[in-house]
Protein backbone atom coordinates (compact mmCIF):
# COMPACT_ATOMS: atom_id res chain seq x y z
CA UNK A 1 0.00 0.00 0.00
CA UNK A 2 1.32 3.93 0.65
CA UNK A 3 0.59 4.80 -2.75
CA UNK A 4 -2.32 6.76 -1.97
CA UNK A 5 -2.48 10.74 -3.07
CA UNK A 6 -3.22 13.35 -0.83
CA UNK A 7 -6.66 13.25 -1.07
CA UNK A 8 -6.72 8.83 -0.22
CA UNK A 9 -4.88 9.61 2.17
CA UNK A 10 -7.32 12.25 3.68
CA UNK A 11 -10.14 10.23 3.50
CA UNK A 12 -8.46 7.35 5.39
CA UNK A 13 -7.86 9.40 8.20
CA UNK A 14 -11.64 10.60 7.62
CA UNK A 15 -12.98 6.92 7.36
CA UNK A 16 -10.75 5.42 10.54
CA UNK A 17 -11.76 9.09 12.62
CA UNK A 18 -15.51 7.92 11.41
CA UNK A 19 -14.76 4.09 12.65
CA UNK A 20 -13.43 5.24 16.19
CA UNK A 21 -16.30 7.81 16.84
CA UNK A 22 -18.38 4.83 16.31
CA UNK A 23 -17.05 2.65 18.35
CA UNK A 24 -17.14 5.42 21.22
CA UNK A 25 -20.48 5.73 20.52
CA UNK A 26 -21.20 2.29 20.67
CA UNK A 27 -19.22 1.36 23.49
CA UNK A 28 -21.58 4.49 25.21
CA UNK A 29 -24.87 2.93 23.91
CA UNK A 30 -23.58 -0.41 25.41
CA UNK A 31 -23.82 0.43 28.99
CA UNK A 32 -27.39 0.18 28.36
CA UNK A 33 -29.41 -2.86 27.30
CA UNK A 34 -28.85 -3.52 23.13
CA UNK A 35 -31.68 -5.03 21.13
CA UNK A 36 -31.01 -9.21 20.74
CA UNK A 37 -32.91 -8.84 16.90
CA UNK A 38 -33.94 -5.57 15.07
CA UNK A 39 -36.29 -6.05 11.82
CA UNK A 40 -36.03 -3.74 8.70
CA UNK A 41 -39.02 -3.15 6.38
CA UNK A 42 -36.70 -1.42 3.59
CA UNK A 43 -39.55 1.00 2.10
CA UNK A 44 -38.38 4.03 -0.49
CA UNK A 45 -36.24 2.72 -2.52
CA UNK A 46 -38.20 3.53 -5.77
CA UNK A 47 -39.09 6.77 -4.50
CA UNK A 48 -35.77 7.62 -3.58
CA UNK A 49 -35.07 6.76 -7.23
CA UNK A 50 -37.64 9.30 -8.67
CA UNK A 51 -36.70 12.13 -6.33
CA UNK A 52 -32.98 11.46 -7.58
CA UNK A 53 -34.23 11.31 -11.03
CA UNK A 54 -32.35 8.03 -10.93
CA UNK A 55 -33.48 4.60 -12.42
CA UNK A 56 -35.65 2.39 -10.10
CA UNK A 57 -32.73 -0.22 -10.38
CA UNK A 58 -30.16 2.67 -9.44
CA UNK A 59 -32.46 3.39 -6.39
CA UNK A 60 -32.23 -0.53 -5.65
CA UNK A 61 -28.78 -0.38 -5.56
CA UNK A 62 -28.59 2.41 -3.27
CA UNK A 63 -31.39 0.70 -1.02
CA UNK A 64 -28.61 -2.40 -0.72
CA UNK A 65 -25.18 -0.42 0.44
CA UNK A 66 -27.70 0.82 2.47
CA UNK A 67 -28.77 -2.17 3.95
CA UNK A 68 -24.81 -2.85 4.20
CA UNK A 69 -23.98 0.04 6.41
CA UNK A 70 -26.88 -1.19 8.46
CA UNK A 71 -25.94 -4.15 9.06
CA UNK A 72 -22.05 -3.31 10.19
CA UNK A 73 -23.88 -1.07 12.62
CA UNK A 74 -25.90 -3.33 13.98
CA UNK A 75 -23.17 -6.41 14.06
CA UNK A 76 -20.82 -3.88 15.70
CA UNK A 77 -23.77 -2.65 18.62
CA UNK A 78 -23.71 -6.34 19.59
CA UNK A 79 -27.47 -6.94 17.45
CA UNK A 80 -27.20 -10.55 17.76
CA UNK A 81 -30.13 -10.86 14.70
CA UNK A 82 -31.34 -8.95 11.81
CA UNK A 83 -34.39 -9.76 9.89
CA UNK A 84 -35.10 -7.45 6.21
CA UNK A 85 -38.53 -7.82 4.19
CA UNK A 86 -36.39 -8.38 1.40
CA UNK A 87 -39.07 -8.99 -0.86
CA UNK A 88 -42.74 -10.25 -0.48
CA UNK A 89 -45.00 -12.27 -1.96
CA UNK A 90 -47.36 -9.12 -2.66
CA UNK A 91 -44.10 -7.88 -5.01
CA UNK A 92 -44.63 -10.37 -7.23
CA UNK A 93 -48.03 -8.38 -8.63
CA UNK A 94 -45.14 -5.90 -9.72
CA UNK A 95 -44.45 -5.20 -13.16
CA UNK A 96 -42.72 -8.26 -14.97
CA UNK A 97 -39.65 -6.24 -15.59
CA UNK A 98 -38.98 -4.70 -12.01
CA UNK A 99 -39.57 -8.27 -10.95
CA UNK A 100 -37.36 -9.67 -13.17
CA UNK A 101 -34.28 -6.64 -12.26
CA UNK A 102 -35.05 -7.04 -8.89
CA UNK A 103 -34.39 -10.99 -9.16
CA UNK A 104 -31.44 -10.66 -11.17
CA UNK A 105 -30.19 -8.23 -8.87
CA UNK A 106 -31.08 -10.54 -5.27
CA UNK A 107 -29.14 -13.50 -7.12
CA UNK A 108 -26.09 -11.16 -7.61
CA UNK A 109 -26.22 -10.09 -3.84
CA UNK A 110 -26.63 -13.69 -2.68
CA UNK A 111 -23.97 -15.26 -4.58
CA UNK A 112 -22.07 -11.95 -3.39
CA UNK A 113 -22.54 -12.83 0.23
CA UNK A 114 -20.32 -16.16 -0.63
CA UNK A 115 -17.14 -14.01 -1.42
CA UNK A 116 -14.16 -13.73 0.64
CA UNK A 117 -14.52 -10.15 1.30
CA UNK A 118 -18.80 -10.41 2.25
CA UNK A 119 -20.10 -9.35 5.38
CA UNK A 120 -20.98 -12.81 5.61
CA UNK A 121 -17.24 -13.92 6.35
CA UNK A 122 -16.54 -10.46 8.63
CA UNK A 123 -18.98 -11.05 11.10
CA UNK A 124 -19.10 -15.05 10.28
CA UNK A 125 -22.95 -14.79 10.04
CA UNK A 126 -25.18 -17.10 10.00
CA UNK A 127 -27.75 -16.82 7.16
CA UNK A 128 -31.36 -17.50 6.97
CA UNK A 129 -33.93 -17.21 4.09
CA UNK A 130 -37.38 -17.28 5.25
CA UNK A 131 -40.40 -17.76 3.08
CA UNK A 132 -42.13 -19.87 0.21
CA UNK A 133 -39.34 -20.37 -1.28
CA UNK A 134 -40.58 -22.38 -3.54
CA UNK A 135 -41.75 -19.25 -5.22
CA UNK A 136 -38.63 -18.61 -6.42
CA UNK A 137 -36.96 -19.03 -9.77
CA UNK A 138 -35.00 -21.78 -9.81
CA UNK A 139 -31.23 -19.76 -9.86
CA UNK A 140 -32.65 -17.64 -7.00
CA UNK A 141 -33.66 -20.57 -4.60
CA UNK A 142 -30.50 -22.11 -5.40
CA UNK A 143 -27.99 -19.55 -4.21
CA UNK A 144 -29.88 -19.23 -1.34
CA UNK A 145 -30.38 -23.36 0.02
CA UNK A 146 -26.36 -23.07 -1.12
CA UNK A 147 -25.80 -19.45 1.31
CA UNK A 148 -27.57 -21.43 4.15
CA UNK A 149 -25.54 -24.01 4.04
CA UNK A 150 -22.37 -22.75 3.50
CA UNK A 151 -22.99 -20.43 6.60
CA UNK A 152 -24.90 -22.83 9.04
CA UNK A 153 -22.02 -23.43 11.21
CA UNK A 154 -21.51 -20.04 12.39
CA UNK A 155 -22.79 -19.20 15.37
CA UNK A 156 -21.81 -15.48 16.07
CA UNK A 157 -24.69 -13.23 14.49
CA UNK A 158 -28.05 -14.10 12.30
CA UNK A 159 -29.21 -12.63 9.32
CA UNK A 160 -32.72 -13.61 8.49
CA UNK A 161 -33.70 -12.90 4.69
CA UNK A 162 -37.61 -12.87 4.26
CA UNK A 163 -37.97 -13.63 0.40
CA UNK A 164 -41.56 -14.31 -0.94
CA UNK A 165 -42.69 -14.12 2.53
CA UNK A 166 -45.94 -12.56 4.04
CA UNK A 167 -46.70 -12.86 7.46
CA UNK A 168 -50.10 -14.86 6.56
CA UNK A 169 -48.39 -17.50 4.23
CA UNK A 170 -46.36 -17.87 7.33
CA UNK A 171 -48.93 -19.04 9.97
CA UNK A 172 -50.91 -20.97 6.89
CA UNK A 173 -47.53 -22.93 6.19
CA UNK A 174 -47.09 -23.56 10.31
CA UNK A 175 -50.67 -24.60 10.50
CA UNK A 176 -50.49 -26.88 7.16
CA UNK A 177 -47.19 -28.56 8.30
CA UNK A 178 -48.51 -29.38 12.16
CA UNK A 179 -51.13 -30.97 10.74
CA UNK A 180 -49.44 -33.09 8.34
CA UNK A 181 -47.21 -34.15 11.21
CA UNK A 182 -50.74 -34.34 13.58
CA UNK A 183 -51.80 -36.73 11.06
CA UNK A 184 -49.14 -39.00 10.65
CA UNK A 185 -48.84 -39.73 14.39
CA UNK A 186 -52.58 -40.29 14.95
CA UNK A 187 -52.53 -42.68 11.97
CA UNK A 188 -49.15 -44.47 13.82
CA UNK A 189 -51.63 -44.10 16.64
CA UNK A 190 -54.97 -45.54 15.18
CA UNK A 191 -52.87 -48.80 13.32
CA UNK A 192 -51.38 -49.65 17.08
CA UNK A 193 -54.72 -49.13 18.76
CA UNK A 194 -57.01 -51.07 16.27
CA UNK A 195 -54.07 -53.50 16.64
CA UNK A 196 -55.20 -53.72 20.32
CA UNK A 197 -59.12 -54.05 19.45
CA UNK A 198 -59.13 -51.32 21.58
CA UNK A 199 -60.33 -47.67 18.60
CA UNK A 200 -61.35 -49.25 15.57
CA UNK A 201 -63.81 -46.54 14.79
CA UNK A 202 -61.21 -44.02 12.80
CA UNK A 203 -62.76 -44.68 9.24
CA UNK A 204 -60.78 -42.80 6.53
CA UNK A 205 -63.03 -40.48 4.97
CA UNK A 206 -61.33 -39.28 1.65
CA UNK A 207 -57.71 -38.75 0.35
CA UNK A 208 -56.68 -34.97 0.66
CA UNK A 209 -52.70 -34.22 1.03
CA UNK A 210 -52.94 -31.09 2.99
CA UNK A 211 -55.64 -29.17 4.79
CA UNK A 212 -55.87 -25.94 4.43
CA UNK A 213 -57.38 -24.06 7.34
CA UNK A 214 -59.32 -20.43 7.18
CA UNK A 215 -60.44 -20.51 10.44
CA UNK A 216 -58.06 -21.69 13.45
CA UNK A 217 -60.24 -22.00 16.16
CA UNK A 218 -63.36 -23.24 13.85
CA UNK A 219 -61.51 -26.06 12.92
CA UNK A 220 -60.18 -27.00 16.28
CA UNK A 221 -63.51 -27.54 17.48
CA UNK A 222 -64.92 -29.05 14.34
CA UNK A 223 -67.40 -31.60 15.25
CA UNK A 224 -68.70 -33.95 12.87
CA UNK A 225 -71.17 -32.16 10.68
CA UNK A 226 -74.73 -32.81 12.40
CA UNK A 227 -76.26 -31.18 9.48
CA UNK A 228 -74.55 -34.45 7.46
CA UNK A 229 -75.37 -32.35 4.16
CA UNK A 230 -72.12 -33.91 2.80
CA UNK A 231 -70.23 -30.77 2.96
CA UNK A 232 -68.17 -29.84 6.48
CA UNK A 233 -68.77 -26.35 7.56
CA UNK A 234 -65.42 -24.51 7.73
CA UNK A 235 -63.76 -26.15 5.50
CA UNK A 236 -66.08 -25.40 2.35
CA UNK A 237 -65.19 -22.12 0.44
CA UNK A 238 -61.36 -22.07 1.85
CA UNK A 239 -59.60 -19.60 0.20
CA UNK A 240 -56.99 -19.68 -2.43
CA UNK A 241 -53.82 -18.92 -1.55
CA UNK A 242 -50.52 -18.26 -3.31
CA UNK A 243 -51.95 -20.98 -6.41
CA UNK A 244 -51.86 -23.27 -3.48
CA UNK A 245 -54.79 -26.03 -3.87
CA UNK A 246 -58.56 -25.94 -2.46
CA UNK A 247 -58.97 -28.50 -0.35
CA UNK A 248 -63.05 -29.02 -0.31
CA UNK A 249 -63.77 -32.47 2.45
CA UNK A 250 -67.05 -34.27 1.16
CA UNK A 251 -68.24 -36.08 3.61
CA UNK A 252 -70.73 -39.23 2.89
CA UNK A 253 -72.37 -38.97 6.23
CA UNK A 254 -73.85 -42.43 6.43
CA UNK A 255 -74.53 -42.66 9.63
CA UNK A 256 -77.04 -40.27 10.80
CA UNK A 257 -77.84 -41.89 14.26
CA UNK A 258 -74.58 -41.30 15.69
CA UNK A 259 -75.31 -37.92 15.85
CA UNK A 260 -75.14 -35.98 18.50
CA UNK A 261 -72.45 -38.80 19.67
CA UNK A 262 -68.75 -38.20 20.04
CA UNK A 263 -66.84 -35.05 18.57
CA UNK A 264 -64.76 -36.24 15.60
CA UNK A 265 -61.66 -33.94 15.07
CA UNK A 266 -60.84 -33.39 11.59
CA UNK A 267 -56.69 -33.55 11.52
CA UNK A 268 -55.06 -33.31 7.90
CA UNK A 269 -54.97 -36.51 5.42
CA UNK A 270 -58.63 -36.51 6.05
CA UNK A 271 -58.94 -38.78 9.10
CA UNK A 272 -61.73 -38.68 11.47
CA UNK A 273 -61.12 -39.53 14.91
CA UNK A 274 -63.76 -40.06 17.83
CA UNK A 275 -62.53 -38.59 20.49
CA UNK A 276 -64.71 -37.89 23.66
CA UNK A 277 -66.27 -34.90 24.58
CA UNK A 278 -63.32 -34.05 26.40
CA UNK A 279 -61.08 -32.95 24.31
CA UNK A 280 -62.28 -29.58 24.03
CA UNK A 281 -59.70 -29.73 27.43
CA UNK A 282 -56.83 -30.72 26.18
CA UNK A 283 -57.18 -28.74 22.41
CA UNK A 284 -55.36 -30.63 19.41
CA UNK A 285 -53.42 -27.43 18.15
CA UNK A 286 -52.01 -25.19 20.72
CA UNK A 287 -50.30 -22.16 20.51
CA UNK A 288 -46.62 -23.58 20.64
CA UNK A 289 -47.41 -26.38 18.24
CA UNK A 290 -47.92 -23.25 15.50
CA UNK A 291 -45.13 -21.37 16.46
CA UNK A 292 -42.95 -24.58 16.40
CA UNK A 293 -43.70 -24.85 12.83
CA UNK A 294 -43.07 -20.86 12.17
CA UNK A 295 -40.04 -20.03 9.17
CA UNK A 296 -39.24 -17.46 12.27
CA UNK A 297 -39.19 -20.10 15.31
CA UNK A 298 -35.11 -19.57 14.39
CA UNK A 299 -34.95 -16.30 15.97
CA UNK A 300 -36.82 -15.12 19.32
CA UNK A 301 -39.45 -12.01 18.50
CA UNK A 302 -37.77 -8.77 17.11
CA UNK A 303 -37.56 -5.73 19.85
CA UNK A 304 -37.13 -3.13 17.45
CA UNK A 305 -38.51 -2.86 13.90
CA UNK A 306 -37.84 0.13 11.71
CA UNK A 307 -39.74 0.94 8.43
CA UNK A 308 -38.29 3.62 6.56
CA UNK A 309 -40.21 6.33 4.78
CA UNK A 310 -42.11 7.26 7.57
CA UNK A 311 -44.90 4.59 6.50
CA UNK A 312 -46.39 3.09 9.55
CA UNK A 313 -48.07 0.00 7.76
CA UNK A 314 -46.69 -3.59 8.64
CA UNK A 315 -47.23 -4.53 5.36
CA UNK A 316 -47.72 -8.40 6.19
CA UNK A 317 -44.39 -8.52 7.68
CA UNK A 318 -43.64 -10.82 11.27
CA UNK A 319 -47.72 -9.85 12.38
CA UNK A 320 -47.31 -12.95 14.54
CA UNK A 321 -43.68 -11.93 16.16
CA UNK A 322 -44.00 -8.21 16.75
CA UNK A 323 -46.66 -7.84 19.31
CA UNK A 324 -44.21 -6.36 22.05
CA UNK A 325 -41.86 -4.73 19.56
CA UNK A 326 -40.86 -1.52 19.27
CA UNK A 327 -42.10 0.68 16.10
CA UNK A 328 -39.88 3.47 14.49
CA UNK A 329 -40.67 4.38 11.53
CA UNK A 330 -38.25 7.44 10.50
CA UNK A 331 -39.18 9.41 7.72
CA UNK A 332 -35.85 9.12 5.71
CA UNK A 333 -36.21 6.76 2.54
CA UNK A 334 -34.35 3.45 2.86
CA UNK A 335 -31.29 4.50 0.93
CA UNK A 336 -31.43 7.45 3.12
CA UNK A 337 -31.34 5.32 6.53
CA UNK A 338 -27.71 5.41 8.31
CA UNK A 339 -25.93 5.56 11.53
CA UNK A 340 -28.07 7.76 13.27
CA UNK A 341 -31.46 6.08 12.69
CA UNK A 342 -29.97 2.68 14.32
CA UNK A 343 -28.78 4.70 17.33
CA UNK A 344 -32.32 6.59 17.58
CA UNK A 345 -33.93 3.26 17.69
CA UNK A 346 -31.77 1.97 20.20
CA UNK A 347 -31.70 4.83 21.85
CA UNK A 348 -36.05 4.46 21.45
CA UNK A 349 -35.56 0.81 22.78
CA UNK A 350 -33.52 1.53 26.10
CA UNK A 351 -35.78 4.36 27.27
CA UNK A 352 -38.54 2.04 26.70
CA UNK A 353 -36.70 -1.17 27.90
CA UNK A 354 -38.12 -1.70 31.94
CA UNK A 355 -41.69 -1.00 30.29
CA UNK A 356 -41.08 -3.84 26.94
CA UNK A 357 -39.59 -5.75 29.23
CA UNK A 358 -42.65 -5.82 32.04
CA UNK A 359 -45.13 -6.54 28.76
CA UNK A 360 -43.22 -9.56 28.11
CA UNK A 361 -43.34 -11.07 31.07
CA UNK A 362 -47.07 -10.47 31.27
CA UNK A 363 -47.17 -12.81 28.63
C1 LIG B 1 -20.26 -27.79 9.43
O1 LIG B 1 -19.87 -28.67 10.45
C2 LIG B 1 -20.14 -30.03 10.16
C3 LIG B 1 -19.79 -30.86 11.38
O2 LIG B 1 -18.76 -30.30 12.10
C4 LIG B 1 -19.35 -30.44 8.91
O3 LIG B 1 -19.62 -31.78 8.60
C5 LIG B 1 -19.74 -29.53 7.75
O4 LIG B 1 -18.96 -29.84 6.62
C6 LIG B 1 -19.56 -28.08 8.11
N1 LIG B 1 -20.10 -27.25 7.05
C7 LIG B 1 -19.44 -26.24 6.52
C8 LIG B 1 -20.14 -25.51 5.44
O5 LIG B 1 -18.36 -25.89 6.91
C1 LIG C 1 -42.93 3.22 26.46
O1 LIG C 1 -43.97 2.82 25.62
C2 LIG C 1 -45.26 2.90 26.19
C3 LIG C 1 -46.24 2.33 25.20
O2 LIG C 1 -46.02 2.86 23.94
C4 LIG C 1 -45.57 4.32 26.56
O3 LIG C 1 -46.82 4.36 27.18
C5 LIG C 1 -44.51 4.81 27.51
O4 LIG C 1 -44.73 6.17 27.80
C6 LIG C 1 -43.13 4.66 26.88
N1 LIG C 1 -42.14 5.04 27.86
C7 LIG C 1 -41.09 5.78 27.54
C8 LIG C 1 -40.17 6.11 28.66
O5 LIG C 1 -40.88 6.15 26.42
Amino acid sequence: MGRYDDGGTASQLFASWGTFMRRCLFGLLSVGPIPAHFAFIMDGNRRYAKKKNIEVGAGHKHGFSSLMSVLKYCYELGVKYVTIYAFSIENFKRNPAEVQNLMNLLLEKINGLLKEESIVNQYGVRVYFIGNLKLLSEPVRVAAEKVMTATANNSKVVLLVCLAYTSSDEIVHAVQVFCKHKSVEIQALNGHKASNGVINRAKIVKKINSLMVPDVEESLALKENTACNGVVEGVEGTERINGGTVYTVEESCDNKDEAPGPIASRIGNGVIVETSEKQGEHPIMKLVDVEKYMYMAVAPDPDILLRSSGETRLSNFLLWQTSNCLLYSPAALWPEIGLWHVVWAVLNFQRNSSYLEKKKKQL
